[in-house]
């Protein structure tokens, strides 16, 4: 490391707070306080930066002098051990370009604005639907089983091409690839299991295809069934995971806040209610992982080439300097009508995320109808006893018990 901070290294990933569950982990936000550019130990030991202000996480998720490209050495991983499994099989998630833009640019068309604006009576539909069933001759229900994961699974499986009678095999296989704790065996048989999933599935769209992205994928000659499995692979889990655990948090946080969540009823106040909450969860709480190609310069400390760095996010859509406004509440707090446009809860560059449109309308859509519907929803249990995925990349909820 180049610099002699006087600081500890801060531990990536950290724990959660129980008296602050919404909230990053609390050694980031001293972090933040510190300095914009702190020292981190990974799990395997091995030392990185994490940059925790708006500016730096900015500069390094959009300059290209830091690469996103998980092959290599120094690439950071947030479990130890896990750099042969992943590097094996990387999306272009975890890819530079030209080979990220050239297996990005397949999919680009399927999430543009204009396409997720054609489908949004069919996500409303699945939300109608998802909400009859749960509240069909019932009055509790677990809104992350039986809402908050249904709704976006359905909709990546209708736009993908991949049977949701499934869900409970893929959706078991992603929460192993995506929980910090799982062993080197559980992942790589997770891994292996979904790879031959999707190549099966490739496969008979490639003798049949239909109208989703998968059949489009695998009737290329120009991609190799490896890419169609790895790119199926990431559209999967990202398509579901992230937004059922930001539609469990919002809930879980509005239903704490009625005068907020009755902000969801006027439909001009959704779009901006959805960008605060996405802004204040940012539910990617361990960071963004970059490694620096050449000597680069970041709020006076120069990172070398080679060194590892961790974009932090979830601190930078906390930055004063940006998101804090005299009017409003303070930056940790929830505050609906708060212009939270900026914030970078998709990440920001060439990898920001490609579902972002998507993710939108369905968070607009599921959570404007929530409230609209059970207008008496409330929690079965003491806040206190509420249990987060704290072991995830992804953060969220284990469930949460409602009535209505
Ligand atoms: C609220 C929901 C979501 C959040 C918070 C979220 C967050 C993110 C973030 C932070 C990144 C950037 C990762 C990086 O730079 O290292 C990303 C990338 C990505 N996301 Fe999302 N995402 C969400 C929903 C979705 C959905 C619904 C899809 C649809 C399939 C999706 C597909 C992707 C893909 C394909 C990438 C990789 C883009 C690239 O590398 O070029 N995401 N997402």
């Amino acid at each position: 490391m180049t610099s002699t901070p006087t600081a500890p290294a801060v531990p990536v990933p950290a724990p959660h707070s129980a008296g602050c569950p919404f909230g990053p982990p609390p050694a980031y936000t001293e972090a933040a306080a510190t300095a914009p550019l702190v020292r981190a130990d990974l799990p395997g030991g091995e030392p990185c930066w994490l940059a925790t202000g708006y500016a730096d996480v900015r500069t390094i998720l959009s300059d290209r002098r830091f690469s996103a490209d998980v092959r290599h050495p120094n690439f950071p991983l947030l479990v130890a051990g896990r750099r042969e499994l992943i590097a094996k099989n990387p999306s272009f998630l975890r890819l530079d370009d030209p080979e990220h833009a050239r297996l990005r640019r397949m999919v680009t068309g399927d999430f543009l604005v204009k396409r997720v604006e054609a489908i949004r009576p069919a996500v409303q539909q699945i939300v109608d639907e998802a909400l009859d069933r749960m509240t069909d001759g019932r009055t509790e229900a677990d809104l992350v089983a039986d809402f908050a994961l249904p709704v976006p699974s359905l909709v990546i499986c209708q736009l993908l091409g991949v049977p949701y009678e499934d869900r409970d095999f893929f959706q078991s296989v992603s929460r192993t690839l995506l929980t910090n704790t799982s062993t080197l065996e559980q992942l790589t048989e997770a891994q292996d299991e979904l790879l031959d999933y999707l190549r099966g599935l490739a496969t008979r769209k490639r003798d049949q295809p239909e109208d989703d992205i998968l059949s489009r994928l695998a009737v290329r000659d120009d991609l190799t069934p490896h890419d169609v499995a790895s790119t199926g692979i990431l559209l999967l889990i990202a398509g579901h995971e992230t937004t059922a655990n930001m539609i469990s948090l919002s809930a879980a946080m509005l239903l704490d806040r009625p005068e907020q969540a009755a902000r969801l009823a006027d439909p001009a106040a959704v779009p901006g209610a959805v960008e605060e909450l996405l802004r204040h969860l940012t539910i990617v709480h361990t960071g963004l992982p970059r490694v620096a190609l050449e000597d680069v310069e970041l709020s006076g400390t120069t990172i070398r080439a080679g060194e590892g760095v961790i974009a932090m996010i979830s601190t930078a859509n906390r930055d004063e300097s940006v998101f804090g406004d005299a009017d409003r509440l303070p930056v940790d707090d929830l505050d609906l009508d708060r212009d939270a446009r900026r914030h970078m809860a998709f990440g920001f560059g060439v990898h920001q995320c490609l579902g972002q449109p998507l993710a939108r309308a369905e968070l607009q859509i599921a959570l404007a109808t929530l409230f609209r519907r059970l207008p008496g929803l409330r929690l079965t249990v003491p806040r206190g006893e509420l249990a987060f995925r704290t072991e995830s990349f992804i953060y969220g909820m284990r469930s949460l018990p409602v009535t209505w």
